[in-house]
């Protein structure tokens, strides 16, 4: 632990202050703040805040995090104050001492989802005066306390300074590891408040006795205390150093050692001190013997076991080598659940968790099957495509289910810092193992299925780029050796079976890519949801809310309904969410004795959830000339966009919105040009190109949208517009096109064609060049859409303008 002391405002002294910023990181720290007569009180398990100090606190617990995030926006200053019992989760305002430290964060690091490390200052010494909140963390109200400097003209007390001086000076020179930093700040401290801060602050003492430290107020009382201190650490230097000296050489090593661990514990009990931690290391040391450690890892523990007797158990050294050790131990180094592949029980589970998906459960099959003939052979390693909440996450686990074996997630969304899956180094205070390392330690196997969720949010930056952490992960030829730099010695990876999930391929770097097969699932039509809704999510909700079919017996309109109005999603997670805050509501009135059973119907439903948050697309539809549907194909699946064009009299400029991505605006100009190349054909007056302006509105105006797909919807509103012909409301289109009017193939079919469904849509016109496709469309889609393949863009106008309606005297210009 690094403890550097940059001043200390109590005592009044001015020395210079060292920006804590230089060490690089970002920077939360404001400029003087004064302390306010209210703080929140961050309660710490084990370590004591001095004045004058900086101090790394790792922060894991949930009431501590929230402190953090709400109060730090407004303040940096916080209280912090020492728990009374050091195993209570969650202390309230009494079971805290009463004096702390107020404290300035002057850093702030994200370590991964449920932890931060912040970096603080000690300002001045506090103490609480009122609990005013409990909940969800401490508030209280403070006062600082001054510490009392010592009279000049005290000879005593200075001859009991000079006496502490040149202790901890003996003391710093036989411990080796003490921060340069805190030796110069030592040898230039004049002020003795903030002398005895620094040394309390870096002794090896237990928490209980630095606290008392702390809430001595008398500078000279401190001194008293701190000599008794040093007097016993130098008391145990000493004896170290002499045991170390006096053991016989002709004892064996292993005689030698059990002399020495003896005598050590002999020590600390004379010293009055926990013997707990030579215990906790014996104990430890033992479950390393049961864990079959492969050769390096053997050594690796040996040599920590040998560091760790030289180390005093409350140094913080002396807990890095502990956790670290009981890593080593708790690794399932060699741990492997039995697989038993039975095709039929892996059938009846994914029949029981998954409606439909027929060729996707045929897919896995397949793969189990070859799993089970060759159990050593490498299969590929799956990857889920599709929108959210199609169930990518939840196939995951029942194929781990299928094959017995163990089940994580990783959730890859976001993750920036290559650490997250390569660890940290073991120097950094508060590192970690990587993921894959931390879930199978709490696995306890070394071949679980581990599902890598959305692989395509994998962040880069400055702090490495995970992607490559992870190819080296999913590289058989890497991957038994694959390691992690907390645990510093190789672990094999290769028994894992990995399924990765994503919503687009697009961003994935291509190495990682090109290492999976790709299973795609394209998102639900209305039907299916109806289907999904009544066989799974139903039941599931009714079983979570403890209700029976009888009490709350859903409709197939109410879902309809639910479908319809409240969600719009090519997967069914809202729809779950839907069901669920019906059935919550249905639940609430049968507990309060208000109904005793409830059907629900459409009324219902709109009772529970309030107006509908959707309305139909097709509600939504005009027949003014210059409205076209068009189809999109985004990571949440498809969507119809709805395309607008107008015109009204100026010279000829031309405006686009709606958050419009550089190809999409291109192909809007390619749209035009191509417009105005027939505009004899299509018998538009050229003049109106000049004597127009137009304006292209893609809503909903403020999702960005991109791609070349919407090309020949944007050329169909731009020759509706000119020649004044509606398009039908009825046909929805895609299609990239060329300047020659040609019609190019695009991707998403699927999705788009599910959209166009929902939208309720009767014509869909698609590129020649997809006509492929048609056979991988749901069946419902086949059955219900009139799929029209074209090549050249005339061949779309004919299908979707209808006959101009009848002059009207201004039709010219549509200036409303
Ligand atoms: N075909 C299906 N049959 C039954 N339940 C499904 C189906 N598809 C999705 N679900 C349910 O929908 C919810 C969301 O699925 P999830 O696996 O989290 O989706 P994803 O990982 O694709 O975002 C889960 O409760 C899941 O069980
Ligand atoms: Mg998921």
């Amino acid at each position: 632990m690094n403890i550097v002391v940059l001043k200390d405002e109590d005592a009044g002294t001015s020395s210079a202050s060292i920006s804590p910023s230089e060490n690089g990181g970002p920077e939360v720290s404001s400029p003087v703040e004064a302390v306010p007569e209210v703080l929140p009180i961050l309660p710490l398990r084990d370590t004591v805040l001095f004045p004058g100090s900086l101090m790394p606190l790792s922060i894991g617990r949930a009431s501590s995090l929230r402190l953090l995030e709400e109060s730090l926006p407004r303040s940096k200053m916080l209280g912090f104050v020492l728990q009374k019992d050091k195993k209570n989760e969650k202390p309230g305002g009494r079971e805290l001492y009463d004096h702390g430290v107020v404290g300035r964060v002057v850093r702030m690091i994200r370590q991964g989802e449920t932890s931060v490390l912040i970096l603080v200052h000690g300002e001045s010494r506090m103490r609480l005066k009122q609990v005013i909140q409990e909940e969800p963390f401490v508030k209280a109200s403070i006062e600082t306390r001054i510490s009392e400097p010592p009279a000049k003209d005290d000879d005593l007390a200075e001859a009991a300074v000079r006496n502490l001086r040149v202790s901890a000076q003996k003391l710093m020179d036989k411990q080796p590891d003490v921060p340069d930093e805190v030796k110069a700040l030592f040898a230039t401290l004049d002020d003795v408040g903030a002398l005895t801060d620094l040394l309390a602050a870096h002794l090896s003492i237990d928490s209980e006795a630095k606290q008392k430290l702390l809430e001595e107020n008398q500078v000279v009382r401190r001194v008293t205390a701190l000599q008794e201190h040093l007097n016993s650490q130098l008391r145990i230097a000493d004896l170290q150093n002499r045991l170390r000296e006096n053991v016989h050489s002709e004892l064996s090593e292993a005689q030698k050692k059990a002399y020495l661990r003896e005598q050590l514990r002999a020590i600390q009990k004379e010293l009055g001190q926990d013997g707990g931690a030579e215990e906790q290391v014996e104990d430890i040391r033992q479950r390393l013997e049961k864990s079959e450690l492969p050769p390096k890892a053997r050594a690796q523990a040996d040599r920590e076991l040998k560091r760790i007797e030289m180390i005093p158990p409350q140094s913080p050294d002396h807990s890095v080598i502990v956790n670290y050790l009981e890593t080593l131990a708790e690794l399932p180094w060699n741990i492997v659940n039995k697989e038993h592949v039975d095709l039929y029980k892996a059938q009846s589970i994914l029949e029981r968790d998954h409606h439909g998906l027929a060729k996707i459960k045929k897919r896995l099959i397949e793969y189990l099957a070859v799993r089970k003939l060759n159990p050593a052979g490498r299969g590929p390693i799956l990857c889920f495509l599709g929108p959210p909440g199609v169930g990518k996450t939840s196939l995951g686990q029942s194929i781990a289910e299928a094959l017995g074996r163990k089940f994580a997630r990783i959730s890859l969304g976001g993750m920036r810092d290559e650490s997250e899956i390569r660890g940290h180094r073991r120097t950094y205070i508060g590192s970690m193992p990587g993921r894959l390392i931390q879930e199978l330690k709490r696995l306890g196997t070394r071949n679980p299925v581990i599902m890598l969720d959305e692989i395509d949010k994998l962040g880069a930056d400055f702090r490495g780029d995970p992607a490559s952490a992870l190819l080296e992960v999913l590289d058989p030829r890497q991957n038994q050796e694959f390691t992690d730099r907390y645990v510093d010695v190789p672990f094999d990876l290769s028994q894992i079976l990995f399924i990765a999930t994503c919503n687009t391929l697009d961003t994935i770097p291509a190495p990682l890519r090109d290492r999976m097969e790709v299973i795609e699932l394209p998102g639900y039509t209305e039907r299916e949801k109806i289907k999904i809704a009544g066989h799974y999510l139903v039941k599931r909700q009714l079983a979570e809310h403890g209700l029976s079919r009888e009490q709350c017996a859903w409709s197939e309109s109410a879902i309809e309904s639910v479908i319809e109005h409240y969600t719009r999603e090519a997967g069914v997670r809202n729809l779950e969410r839907q069901i669920a805050s019906v059935t919550r509501h249905v639940a609430a009135r049968i507990a309060k004795e208000e109904i005793i059973k409830a059907k629900v119907t459409p009324a219902l439903v709109r009772e529970a959830l309030g107006p509908p948050t959707f309305v139909r697309e097709d509600k939504l539809k005009t027949s003014t000339p210059g409205v076209v549907t068009g189809l999109a194909y985004t990571t949440s699946g498809g969507e119809v966009l709805h395309i607008e064009a107008l015109r009204f009299p100026g010279k000829g400029g031309f405006t686009l919105t709606g958050q419009l991505g550089d190809v999409m605006k291109e192909s809007v100009r390619a749209a035009l040009s191509l417009v105005r190349s027939r505009a004899r054909q299509l018998r538009i007056d050229p003049k109106l190109f000049e004597e127009n302006e137009v304006h292209v509105h893609v809503p909903a105006g403020a999702i960005p949208k991109d791609g070349p797909s919407a090309g020949i919807a944007m050329f169909t509103a731009l020759a509706s517009l000119f020649t004044n012909r509606p398009v039908r409301s009825d046909v929805a289109m895609t299609g990239e096109v060329t300047l020659r009017g040609f019609v190019l193939p695009i991707g998403g079919l699927k999705e788009k064609s599910i959209a166009a469904l929902r939208a309720g849509i009767q014509t869909m016109i698609i590129p020649k060049l997809n006509e492929k496709d048609i056979p991988d469309l749901p069946e419902e889609v086949r059955q219900r859409l009139k799929i029209v393949p074209v090549k050249t863009v005339d061949e779309v106008l004919n299908l979707a303008l209808k006959a101009a309606p009848a002059m009207k005297p201004h039709s010219r210009s549509r200036c409303n």
